[in-house]
């Protein structure tokens, strides 16, 4: 894949306002657009340091675009127009290419839905696992090259002498996702942004990748974003959780919370659709279409589709104007009119 960089470019490496040190990745006020429409809009995430925070939410929602804006490989045709993405504290909005290539696979790596397409068809798993050592940990190559082997038993693939002499096309997509799991964090990245990392792999394969990650994530204190749409796995794997609706997050906090008394209307729904549900919601499917972030300009963008709003009184305010993301419990944020008491927030 060819890295795009931020734009515009700049030279002095900038430090983002309020950064701390709990905190690994602290994006604010996220604007990303194709042309003119928005399709990431006001986005306010935190990873912090140690955990693994899952990002959910229905497909197009900006999920894959906020992660790939945090790479700094966005797509052609899209363009960061607003906002700060803080890396330990550096804003890495307008870093000069040649940075963000030292950053990318050091300091924060990513892993995608299809190992396999992303792996280097033509260099063997040795070649590709050794590079971001020599890369980005200034071992020799031979050395590099060396730990390979080790490296690739750390994810538990089987006769990895061997297996480091193969090409993609020989693995199949648990081994390739293995592989690619050793590149990154063979440079030992403080933060790993998985994009539906096992979407791709039967559900034996996508357990086994799950616990590795886990595992691993555990023993190197690294911080975590995941994104999935699967809550199964949100609930067995992560931390924190933010739900992401129309370009924006609706809801964050604690997994136990959010899955126990979710707040937004939106993330109740996805629990109700989602294969945590019970009997009697087995056909629930949420009504309405999504809403993509540039379809509307005033009001909760889940409006049209939300089942509450008029038997909560709230309904002027949902059409006229939008909600900010409000603490509703420790460490737990819902953007909605109807506050925890039932009340109208104002
Ligand atoms: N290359 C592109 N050109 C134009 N629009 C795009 C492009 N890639 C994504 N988009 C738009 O950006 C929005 C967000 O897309 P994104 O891929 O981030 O969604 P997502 O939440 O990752 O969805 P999914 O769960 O299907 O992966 C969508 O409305 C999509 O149509
Ligand atoms: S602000 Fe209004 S429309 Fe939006 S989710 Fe809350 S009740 Fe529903
Ligand atoms: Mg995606």
């Amino acid at each position: 894949m060819k890295p795009r960089p931020h734009e515009p470019p700049s030279t002095t490496p900038r430090k983002a306002a309020d950064a701390t040190s709990d905190t690994t990745l602290d994006i604010r006020g996220l604007r990303v657009a194709f042309g003119d429409a928005a399709v990431v809009e006001g986005l306010d995430l935190t990873v912090r340091r140690g955990e693994i925070l899952a990002l959910v939410g229905e497909s197009g929602s900006g999920k894959s675009v906020t992660a790939r804006a945090a790479m700094g490989l966005l797509p052609p045709g899209a363009r960061i127009t607003g906002g700060s993405i803080a890396l330990d504290g550096e804003d890495l909005v307008g870093l000069p290419p040649r940075r963000m290539d030292r950053i990318r696979g050091g300091r924060v790596a990513m892993l995608f839905q299809q190992p396999r397409a992303m792996l280097d068809p033509t260099a063997t798993v040795r070649d590709q696992v050794a590079e971001p050592l020599w890369l980005h940990r200034g071992l020799s190559h031979r050395e590099a090259r060396r730990r390979v082997t080790g490296l690739l038993r750390d994810v538990g693939i089987p006769e990895p002498e061997r297996r480091a002499r193969s090409y993609a096309y020989q693995l199949s997509g648990g081994m390739a996702q293995r592989v690619m799991i050793a590149a990154a964090l063979a440079g030992e990245p403080g933060l790993l942004i998985a994009d539906e990392p096992t979407t791709a792999l039967d559900v034996t394969v996508q357990a086994q990748i799950l616990r590795l990650l886990k595992r691993r994530q555990r023993e190197s204190g690294m911080s975590v974003l995941l994104i999935t749409h699967d809550l199964g796995i949100v609930a067995t794997t992560a931390d924190r959780v933010a739900v992401m609706y129309a370009g924006r997050i609706v809801e964050d906090g604690p997994v136990a919370e959010i899955f126990d008394a979710p707040r937004h209307p939106y993330t109740q729904a996805l629990l109700r659709a989602s294969l945590l549900r019970t009997e009697a919601d087995r056909l629930y499917t949420i009504p309405g279409s999504a809403t993509r972030a540039r379809e509307l300009r005033r009001g909760c963008r889940f409006r049209p589709r939300c089942p509450v709003a008029e038997g909560m009184g709230v309904a002027h305010s949902c059409e006229n104007e939008e909600p900010t993301l409000s603490s509703c419990g420790s460490g737990h944020r819902s953007r909605c009119w109807v506050r925890p008491s039932g009340a109208v927030g104002a």
